[in-house]
């Protein structure tokens, strides 16, 4: 074979591989490698965790950094697993789709546990129990869940709180949902009127409407949910560390440290 061949074939297969492969120490296809435990990430010595970053207190930016509860879960998990914490930051419906892809090892974001989600990727242990609860604008006749009956409601996109006010079934019978793909654009847009309330977790509204004027999150919580760090499930080992991990930092205080800086109260 003529050299030059040889070159444009080198870099069709690099070109097949993405990047990652031609780094000349990688094993045949390149985009798979195992750290000491054997544990298989999407690259080499990374751990990579897909988030949506517009929902303090769990992940939010400061700056350019993604900081918050998850983000701190995900820096201690990767550490602990010899690894580096990288972050991908997205719309929230698209960190399924990137974990089940592959494009993420991990989905860490707030992220309950549903029925719909298990059939699509494995849950590790539970890390926090949370609610949906309302937000409105100060003066609301809005003051629980039935008056959300023929109203205008933001949510989400892709939410528990998106479901929940839009599924027939949960007898909500709201005017229509505004979907937002950032959770702070719904609250402003509650603020400037345009929608009558948002239906959002309990801790992400408590964080919205501290210290603002116009709006107030109602006490009530409208549902139970679970979080849980989403896991392929042709990842079944990560899935075991992860659990692992998570037993360790619930059993030493390492959890509960990491959530009372960020929780109030
Ligand atoms: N807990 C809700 C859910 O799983 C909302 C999560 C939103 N998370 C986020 N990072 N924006 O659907």
């Amino acid at each position: 074979m003529k050299f030059s061949k040889v070159c444009s074939l080198i870099l069709a297969s690099c070109m097949l591989f993405g990047a990652v492969g031609c780094g000349g120490q990688e094993s045949a296809g390149g985009d798979n490698s195992g750290n000491q435990n054997g544990l298989v990430t999407s690259q080499e010595g990374k751990l990579i965790w897909a988030t949506n970053a517009t929902f303090e207190p769990y992940e939010y930016k400061e700056g350019d950094k993604v900081v918050g509860i998850d983000a701190e879960i995900a820096e201690a998990i990767a550490t602990k697993l010899g690894l580096e914490a990288q972050v991908e930051n997205m719309e929230f419906d698209a960190i399924i789709p990137s974990v089940v892809s592959g494009k993420a090892d991990i989905g860490i974001a707030g992220m309950t546990i549903t029925d719909e989600r298990l059939n699509n990727v494995n849950f590790s242990d539970t890390y926090v129990e949370a609610g949906q609860a309302i937000i409105v604008k100060k003066g609301s006749d809005i003051k629980g869940v039935s008056d959300l009956a023929g109203k205008v409601v933001g949510v989400q996109r892709g939410t528990v709180g998106d479901s929940y006010v839009s599924d027939s079934a949960n007898g909500v019978n709201v005017a229509s949902v505004e979907r937002f793909s950032a959770c702070p654009d719904a609250v402003q847009s509650l603020i400037a009127g345009k929608i009558d309330a948002v239906v959002i977790d309990n801790e992400p509204a408590k964080k919205m409407t501290e210290g603002v004027d116009e709006v107030v999150k109602l006490e009530e919580n409208l549902t139970s949910e679970q979080y849980a760090i989403a896991v392929s499930k042709k990842n079944e080992a990560l899935l075991k560390e992860i659990n692992t991990i998570l037993g360790e930092m619930k059993a030493n205080g390492e959890l509960q440290a990491i959530l009372d800086k960020y929780l109030s109260e």
